[in-house]
């Protein structure tokens, strides 16, 4: 696949400071670009609260280096009762290589909406 698959959600820079041991950009960091990147489009579609409820078919498919621009995409697969589920590709423009995107990450999270007590409640209708 050439093109990423849904909305583009976040994009960031890999810092120096979210690198692993051997240089190349922590894997957790790059979970959590994707979490807040799905959040994001859960609470917008759930119009207000929501908790990562699950994460599954995880994948890291190549490295991210420190100044890669780091981009999330985002696509709402699923909307249930209470939950929405979204696939979230995260593409990587390598420094001095804005020209070329290569798919690094993907996976599936799953968000529950949340009233204020943090409880669940149904995703409202669009
Ligand atoms: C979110 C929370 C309030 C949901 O309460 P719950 O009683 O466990 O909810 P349920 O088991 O009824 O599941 C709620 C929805 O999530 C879905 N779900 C539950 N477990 C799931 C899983 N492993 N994978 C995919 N979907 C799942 C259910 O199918 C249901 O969806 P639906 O209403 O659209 O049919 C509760 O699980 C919670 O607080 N979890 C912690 C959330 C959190 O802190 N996240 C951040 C982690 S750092």
């Amino acid at each position: 696949m050439t093109e990423p698959k849904g909305e583009l959600a976040i994009r960031t820079l890999a810092m120096p400071a979210d690198a692993n041991p051997a240089g190349d950009i922590f894997g957790g960091w790059v979970i959590s670009q994707m979490d807040i990147a799905g959040g994001i489009t859960a609470a917008a579609r759930a119009h207000g609260r929501v908790a990562t409820i699950a994460v599954t078919g995880f994948t890291f498919h190549k490295p991210v280096k420190v100044g890669d621009v780091v981009c999330c995409y985002a696509d709402i697969q699923k909307i249930g009762t209470t939950s929405i589920t979204i696939g979230i590709e995260t593409w990587a423009l390598h420094s001095g290589d804005s020209n070329t995107r290569i798919k690094v990450t993907e996976g599936v999270f799953t968000f529950v909406a949340l009233d204020k007590n943090g409880n669940k409640r149904p995703v409202p209708p669009e």
